[in-house]
């Protein structure tokens, strides 16, 4: 039976671009919604922009712009960057939005009717100025501790150290400057504390990861606090009913914006609210939501919606948070990427590949790191899936006029590839995807092995035999769309280019049936391999750092000469580092205008080609190297020479000229083998 499920992810402030750490949940929530509607569930997907607060209101100022026209242009934005990595929103709406306003003051008012709000007088620095009251970050002072100026409200950055806004020395606003002064006005809190019983039981449910559970716990056993839900003017968001000068804090009105965004899509599609939020709803809801924020979604917001009367959430999916090269990412490293600039150099499915290769049901941090990124979608999705479709395509077109036969070529491995299926759909339904794709993957070379070792390219040799070569073939291209079937929550893009080359729409709802005696397309380019000078130049494009150093500047190299002696160790992880493959001399020529290179086609095996200029004419001849084995180094950034991209380096011994050996493996290594 369908099943009915509400989908979020948290909402992204308008006060900036979105960044990859962002996208990393839009694409996990986007694989799981996708995964769902594929399944024939009857599932949306909702979100919207989280528009309020002092940040917003302030950079408007700086613009000279109206908070309102910040937020339109802010959003206009994301939602052009989440499009363009195929996030596909069933609704993508506002907190600043006649729904949004609606429900806090519905929510607001069951809360207050039912006397879990309180007030009470804070004291707090304030801004004679701008004639504001001043967040803890928006104070800088001296460290009371080490004495560093510029520090923020709250903690030092040069000792480490934590306190309170009022102990810093020479406190200023950061806003204006002025030295601020205590002041004191009427707040409203929401008394957590009233749901103790509701919490406790929301923490042993299976509603929540472990981890987040536990961190539940600790904050619950430290005693609940009252919750602060207002700020005072001047605010950007909804006034307080009857307490003018009040605003709703923005974090009381941001999950509202989940309703919000529900009521705005009810509406136009003449759905009904209650159905998704009423307490009999027998609708499923998941909070797809970062680790920062679960004591928003784990605690205020259960509690929220218990006390207004609303249903609770199913589940809370909360995800670690993304690193970039094994480190938070940075301007100067040029690793805060943001989506759009991402978008300029590189198509959106790499990285939803990438991610999905890396998420799991847990908490964990993900990281990107950029070779391997290079390295995992070349080798998995150009040199393993679409490779399926491209080499087997022509024996179709050749052997079998561009018709799949009629004959289960090989019964056993589509027996083993669509009885994955449940298994695979249980991986997604866990958001184990890292899991689903490693078993897509081993399906893949389940299929390549199988593809190499008919050889059908020699079956299509003779008159006699190249109706087999169809068979094998049309066998492959048989699986390859269950594989992009199972990829297509992933990869979207793809999934389209396979349906018109298999001239069919992919379905995933019950069992495959083989597609025999069908008529396909003939096969088109579908991805291409990442460059790696694409992704260096988004590396680029994402710094502030100035200028690279001159080479002067630099430490001067030890001299290369051939009795340096052994050159300075280094340990295990750095070794670790260089990819060092078996590779097969497909073709090797010599380079017009170069006396010492020879160009040399690389054979990897499932991995692809490569083409390498290496410098050992003088003691080679192109034909003796044709059908040889030897090593080479396979993530070595790509380096354009003036006659061509050089995609790697072989590796030989002997001081030059005559005297130069290409190291070659034993007898019995394979191609793309790894060397360790
Ligand atoms: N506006 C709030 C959410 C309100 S939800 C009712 C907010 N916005 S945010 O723009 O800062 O973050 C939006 C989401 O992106 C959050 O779930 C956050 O955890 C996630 N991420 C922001 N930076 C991230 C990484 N570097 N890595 C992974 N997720 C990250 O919080
Ligand atoms: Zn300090």
């Amino acid at each position: 039976m369908s099943r009915k499920i509400l989908v979020t992810s948290a909402l992204p402030y308008a006060n900036g671009p979105l960044h990859l750490g962002h996208l990393l949940e839009s694409i996990q929530t986007d694989i799981w919604v996708r995964y769902q509607k594929l399944r024939g569930n009857d599932c949306i997907y909702l979100c919207a922009d989280d528009a309020h607060g002092t940040a917003i209101m302030l950079t408007a100022e700086k613009l000279g712009i109206t908070p309102e026209e910040q937020i339109a242009r802010v959003k206009a934005e994301h939602e052009r960057d989440l499009a363009g990595f195929h996030i596909r929103f069933d609704n993508y709406h506002s907190t600043h939005s006649r729904e949004c306003q609606h429900y806090s003051e519905e929510i607001y008012r069951r809360l207050d009717a039912n006397g879990h709000i309180e007030r009470r007088d804070v004291t707090q620095l304030f801004d004679p100025e701008k004639n504001l009251f001043l967040a803890d970050r928006y104070i800088k002072g001296t460290c009371p501790k080490c004495k560093t100026d510029d520090q923020y409200g709250d903690n030092c950055e040069a000792c480490g150290a934590t306190y309170t806004p009022a102990e810093l020395i020479n406190p200023r606003s950061a806003i204006s400057g002025a030295t601020p002064i205590e002041k004191s006005s009427t707040h409203f809190f929401f008394k957590l504390g009233d749901f103790e019983n509701l919490l406790r039981n929301w923490t042993s449910s299976d509603a929540l990861q472990p981890q987040i559970a536990n961190k539940l716990r600790e904050w619950l056993d430290a005693g609940l606090q009252s919750w602060d839900i207002s700020r005072d003017a001047p605010y950007f968001g909804f006034e307080i009913p009857g307490a003018p000068g009040k605003f709703f804090y923005v974090w009381l009105d941001a999950p509202i914006g989940y309703m919000a965004s529900c009521a705005n899509w009810c509406e136009k599609n003449g759905r009904d609210f209650d159905e998704y939020w009423g307490t009999d709803s027998t609708a499923e809801l998941y909070h797809f939501i970062g680790k920062d924020i679960i004591n928003f979604h784990g605690l205020f917001w259960p509690a929220m919606l218990d006390s207004a009367g609303f249903r609770q959430p199913t589940a809370i999916f909360a995800h670690g948070f993304l690193t970039v090269n094994g480190k938070k990412m940075s301007k100067s490293r040029g690793t805060f990427i943001k989506a759009e600039t991402y978008l300029k150099h590189l198509p959106a499915e790499y990285l939803r590949y990438y991610f999905a290769a890396k998420l799991s049901g847990a908490v964990d941090d993900i990281d990107l790191n950029l070779e391997d990124f290079i390295n995992r979608v070349n080798s998995d999705l150009v040199g393993k899936l679409v490779n399926i479709a491209s080499r087997s395509a022509k024996f179709v077109q050749k052997g079998n006029d561009g018709k799949l036969s009629t004959t289960q070529h090989n019964a056993t491995l589509w027996q083993q590839v669509t009885g994955a299926g449940e298994s695979i759909a249980e991986l997604y339904e866990q958001r184990e995807y890292s899991k689903a794709v490693r078993e897509i993957m081993a399906l893949a070379d389940a299929t390549n092995e199988y593809f190499d070792a008919c050889e059908p390219w020699k079956l299509a040799k003779s008159d006699d035999t190249i109706g087999q070569a169809a068979d094998v073939a049309s066998q492959c291209i048989d699986i390859f769309r269950v594989l992009a079937t199972y990829l297509s929550p992933v990869l979207p893009e793809l999934a389209k280019q396979a349906e018109q080359f298999l001239n069919i729409p992919l379905t995933w709802q019950g069992e495959f049936a083989p597609l025999h005696n069908h008529s396909i397309e003939p096969f088109k380019a579908m991805m291409s391999r990442v460059d790696a000078d694409k992704v260096a130049a988004m590396v680029e494009e994402s710094s502030d750092n100035s200028p690279a150093p001159t080479p002067a500047a630099k430490p001067k190299k030890a001299a290369k000469d051939k009795d340096s002696g052994i050159a300075d160790t280094i340990a295990y992880p750095d070794f670790a580092k260089i990819d060092l493959r078996v590779a097969e001399i497909v073709a090797a020529e010599a380079v017009e205008g170069a006396d010492k290179l020879l160009k040399l086609t690389l054979s990897l095996g499932d991995l692809g080609t490569r083409q390498v200029f290496a410098g050992i004419k003088t003691a080679y001849n192109a034909e003796q190297l044709v059908g040889k084995l030897t090593v080479m180094v396979a993530n070595l950034e790509a380096r354009k020479m003036r006659f061509g991209m050089s995609e790697g380096m072989v590796l030989a011994a002997g001081p030059g000229d005559q005297e130069i050996w290409l190291l070659s493996p034993d007898s019995g290594a394979k191609a793309g083998m790894k060397i360790q």
